[in-house]
C-alpha cells in the first residue's frame, strides 16, 4: 500500500491542509501564517503542512484556556460530567481506532501493528481510567488539636496546564497528559512534537466531538525552541508537564522559575535489564530482545544496557543477535514489519553517531551497526545492533542512544551487578531475569529506578504508577499518584464558636 493510499483509505484528516491548530474551540492557522512539513519517516515524503505555532500562538491558547478555566462551562461541570466527557472521547477513539493507527505509524514509523495493538488501545484504556477519577477526588478531615475547630482539605485543579510531549508514543503521551489533567478539572495547552503532530491534532477534532467547552483543550503544533519555550515560560501557564530530554527538561526548569510554575518531568533512561544464570533464558533473551528493539529503540526505558551473568553470557548474546538478524525491517504500515524506520532523519544520524563512537572506544559490533537503504528502504531504516567488548565506562554504555543498539555486559555477582546497574545518572526503569525469588526481591528493592520489571519488560497500564529516580525526572504519571500531579490542596478552618 502507498502512503498515500494508506491515508485517504483510512482518514479524511490529511485532505484539508495547512491542517490547523485548535485554540479556544476554533482551528486556525498560525498567526504568523507559516506552517511546517511532517514527513514519512519510512519514505522520508511530506504527509503533511502544518500550521506552525509559535509564541503569539501560545499566547493565545494560554489566554483561550485561562477564560475556560475561570468562566464558562468547565469549571460549573460536575466531577460526573466531566468523568463522562472523557469516557465518550476513549469511545470515540475507539470508534475511530483502524485511522488513528494507521496516522500514528505513518507521521512516526512505528509498525503497524504495534500502533494496533498497543498505542491506540492503551490510549482508549487511559481516557477512561481517568474517566473514572474525575469523580474521586476527596479531601480529608483533620482531627486538629485546637478547640471549636473544624478543619478539612479540598483538592482543586492547578488552573492552565502546559504539557509538551516527544514524538515516540505521540498518542499514548497526549493521554498520559490529557486525561489525568482534565480529569482533575484544569484546562490543557499541549505541544506536540514537530516530528509527529497528526494524532493530537486529529484527538483535538475528536475533542470537539465529545463536547468539551471551548478553549478546556487548546493544540498548538511547533518546534522546542518556539513554541515549546513560549509554552514553558509563559507567565501565566500554572504547571508544566514534560517529557523528553533530559537536557530539555533541564531548560524548562529554568524556564518555570520565571512565575514559579509547578513542573513535573519524565525524561531519558539508560536501563539495565539483568539477566541471572537461573532465568528461564527462552523467555530472557526474547525479553531481551523486546526491551530494546520495541519502537526501534526509541523508548525511555529501553533496556539498553544488558547485564548478563558471566555462565551464560555467550549463549544469551548469540541468542539476542540471532533475533536481532531474523527481525523483518520495513515499513511501519506493512504488516509485517518488525522493526520500522527510525523517527528522523535527525535521530539516524544521532544513534549511527553513537554506533561510531562505540566502535571508535573499542567495542565490537556483533551484529547491526549499521543503515539499511535500499530502494524499498528509503527512510530513516537502520539495521538492530548489538555490542560486545563493552567497557561501562565508554560512551555507549552511559548516555541514552534512544534508538536499536543495546550494550551487553557481562557480570559475575548480585552486588557487582547491583552496583553497575546503579551507577547511572538516570533511573528510570531495570528489568531483572531470574527464577530465584531471593535475587528477585534484593533486586527489586535494590536497583534505583521508578519501575522493576521482574520476568518481564516495558509493562504500561494506566493504573501502575510510571515516572524516573534521579535524572530522569520527577512526579510521577498513571495511577492515582499522578493526580497530585494536577491537583493542590486547599486546607479550610472552620471557626465553631
Ligand atoms: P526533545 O527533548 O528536544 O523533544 C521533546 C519535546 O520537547 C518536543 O515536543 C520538543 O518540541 C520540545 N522541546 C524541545 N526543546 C524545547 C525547549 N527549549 N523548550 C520547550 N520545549 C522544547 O527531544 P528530541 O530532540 O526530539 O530527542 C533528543 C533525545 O531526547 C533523544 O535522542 C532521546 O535521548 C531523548 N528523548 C527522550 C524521550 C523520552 O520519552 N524520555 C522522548 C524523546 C526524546
Ligand atoms: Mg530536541
Amino acid at each position: 500500500m502507498t502512503t498515500n493510499t494508506a491515508i485517504s483509505v483510512q482518514s479524511t484528516f490529511l485532505r484539508q491542509q495547512p491542517v490547523k491548530m485548535l485554540i479556544g474551540g476554533q482551528w486556525v492557522e498560525s498567526a504568523s501564517g507559516k506552517t511546517f512539513a511532517t514527513i514519512n519517516p519510512a519514505t522520508t515524503e511530506v504527509l503533511a503542512q502544518v500550521a506552525e505555532g509559535e509564541s503569539e500562538d501560545i499566547n493565545r491558547a494560554v489566554v483561550a484556556a485561562r477564560k475556560a478555566f475561570e468562566s464558562g462551562p468547565w469549571p460549573k461541570m460536575t466531577p460526573s460530567q466531566r468523568g463522562r466527557l472523557l469516557w465518550k472521547l476513549a469511545d470515540l477513539l475507539e470508534a475511530h481506532a483502524e485511522e488513528f493507527a494507521a496516522l500514528e505509524t505513518l507521521d512516526n514509523g512505528k509498525p503497524i501493528k504495534y500502533a494496533k495493538g498497543g498505542d491506540v488501545p492503551l490510549t482508549v484504556d487511559h481516557f477512561r481510567y481517568f474517566a473514572g477519577w474525575a469523580s474521586k477526588l476527596e479531601g480529608e478531615t483533620i482531627p486538629v488539636s485546637i478547640p471549636n475547630m473544624f478543619t478539612y482539605t479540598l483538592r482543586e485543579p492547578l488552573g492552565v496546564v502546559g504539557q509538551i510531549i516527544p514524538w515516540n508514543f505521540p498518542l499514548q503521551m497526549a493521554s498520559w497528559k490529557l486525561a489525568p489533567a482534565l480529569a482533575c478539572g484544569n484546562t490543557v495547552v499541549l505541544k506536540p512534537a514537530e516530528q509527529t503532530p497528526l494524532t493530537a491534532l486529529r484527538l483535538g477534532e475528536l475533542i470537539c466531538e465529545a463536547g468539551f467547552p471551548d478553549g478546556a483543550v487548546n493544540i498548538v503544533p511547533g518546534f522546542g525552541e518556539t513554541a515549546g519555550a513560549a509554552l514553558a515560560a509563559h507567565p501565566d501557564v500554572d504547571k508544566i508537564a514534560f517529557t523528553g530530554s533530559t537536557e530539555v527538561g533541564r531548560k524548562i526548569v529554568e524556564a518555570s522559575a520565571g512565575n514559579l510554575k509547578k513542573v513535573t518531568l519524565e525524561l531519558g533512561g539508560k536501563s539495565p535489564n539483568i539477566i541471572f544464570p537461573d532465568a528461564d533464558l527462552k523467555y530472557a533473551v526474547r525479553g531481551a530482545m523486546n526491551a530494546i528493539f520495541f519502537n526501534q529503540g526509541q523508548v525511555c526505558t529501553a533496556g539498553s544496557r544488558l547485564f548478563v551473568h558471566q555462565s551464560v553470557y555467550e549463549q544469551v548474546v548469540s541468542g539476542l543477535a540471532e533475533y536481532a538478524q531474523k527481525m523483518k525491517i520495513g515499513a511501519g504500515i506493512d504488516p509485517a514489519s518488525d522493526l520500522g524506520p527510525l523517527v528522523s532523519q535527525e535521530q539516524l544520524e544521532r544513534v549511527l553517531g553513537y554506533v561510531e563512537s562505540g566502535r571508535h572506544e573499542g567495542a565490537s559490533v556483533v551484529t547491526g551497526g549499521e543503515r539499511v537503504a535500499t530502494q524499498d528502504l528509503a527512510g530513516y531504516f537502520m539495521r538492530p545492533t548489538v555490542f560486545d567488548g563493552v567497557q561501562d565506562e565508554m560512551r555507549i554504555a552511559r548516555e541514552e542512544i534512544f534508538g536499536p543498539v543495546v550494550v551487553a555486559l557481562p557480570f559475575e555477582n548480585v552486588e557487582e551487578v547491583a552496583a553497575r546497574a546503579n551507577a547511572s545518572i538516570y533511573g528510570l526503569a531495570a528489568g531483572v531475569w531470574t527464577s530465584d525469588v531471593k535475587i528477585a526481591h534484593k533486586m527489586a528493592s535494590t536497583l534505583k529506578a521508578g519501575v522493576v520489571w521482574v520476568n518481564t519488560y516495558n509493562m504500561f497500564d494506566a493504573a501502575a504508577p510510571f515516572g524516573g529516580y534521579k535524572q530522569s525526572g520527577y512526579g510521577r504519571e498513571m495511577g492515582h499518584a499522578v493526580l497530585d500531579a494536577y491537583t493542590q490542596t486547599k486546607t479550610v478552618w472552620m471557626g465553631l464558636r
